[in-house]
């Protein structure tokens, strides 16, 4: 029922000539592996820079390829230096936007509050948020990752309704697994998206949370893949460095 997602976050990979030709060669592939987009849906999160090149490839090429930023600001407009609004990212023709991603949250000291007020950002303008969840290494060794992520969960989706939450898509990714070649297992990876599920049913009903994609990030390769999404409750990946690789995003993307 739910329509796995293929997510490519490029991270800060890939200035806009580089990026037009990431994604053409991204499609070709696909196109020729004879990829089923409504089967499988293929999204990248490339640069903000980039964006406008991507839209006019996608827009002229008629490719089914969805993409869109990988963080924006939890204002519209105005004196916000250096900020990106949602309605911008809208305007150019994205669907999605990751959403406090650990290197967001790491490196800009993005807490639960400013995750909540950007996913109402992007709820504003019509854009699904990937929300990005996971744990550090020292919460996994201390037991505490389940407890941890679905408290990142609950923060970040604060005062919003079931109704309005229909497009979220949730990345379970675990720190410690992120650019390290360390992968969660399997087993890992299936235990915190039914925990993370079962959250969502708690919050706001079985519906919602059995129509809602949640994705696994953190070393994802193509030889990997395929056992991790076997797990009932993966419904996709996010994937970093291998993305950035078209032949490898595309077998990813072609996971059974
Ligand atoms: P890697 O696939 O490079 O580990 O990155 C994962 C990630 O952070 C995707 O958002």
């Amino acid at each position: 029922v739910r329509r796995p997602l293929i997510a490519g976050n490029w991270k800060m990979n890939m200035d806009h000539m580089q990026a037009i030709a990431l994604v053409q060669k991204l499609a070709w592939t696909l196109d020729d592996a004879g990829h089923d987009y409504e089967r499988v849906q293929v999204s990248v999160f490339p640069p903000f820079t980039d964006l406008r090149g991507v839209q006019t490839l996608v827009v002229g090429d008629k490719l089914s390829l969805d993409y869109g930023a990988q963080d924006l600001s939890e204002k519209d407009s105005g004196a916000y230096t250096g900020d990106i609004s949602g309605a911008f990212l809208a305007k150019l023709g994205c669907t999605q936007v990751l959403i406090g991603h650990s290197e967001r949250r790491e490196i800009h000291g993005e807490g639960d509050e400013t995750v909540n007020a950007k996913i109402n950002a992007a709820l504003r303008h019509e854009l699904a948020p990937v929300l990005c969840v996971g744990e550090g290494l020292d919460v996994r060794q201390a037991g505490d990752h389940v407890t941890h992520t679905l408290a990142q969960v609950e923060a970040a989706l604060q005062g919003l309704a079931a109704e309005q939450l229909s497009e979220l898509v949730i990345a379970y990714e675990p720190v410690w697994a992120i650019g390290t070649g360390e992968v969660a297992g399997p087993e890992d990876a299936q235990e915190m998206a039914r925990a993370i599920r079962a959250k969502l049913a708690e919050l706001y009903g079985q519906e919602l949370a059995e129509a809602t994609r949640i994705l696994y990030g953190g070393s994802v390769k193509s030889a990997n893949v395929a056992s991790i999404l076997a797990g009932a409750d993966v419904d996709g990946a996010l994937v970093g460095g291998a993305s950035l690789d078209a032949e490898e995003f595309a077998k990813i993307a072609q996971f059974e």
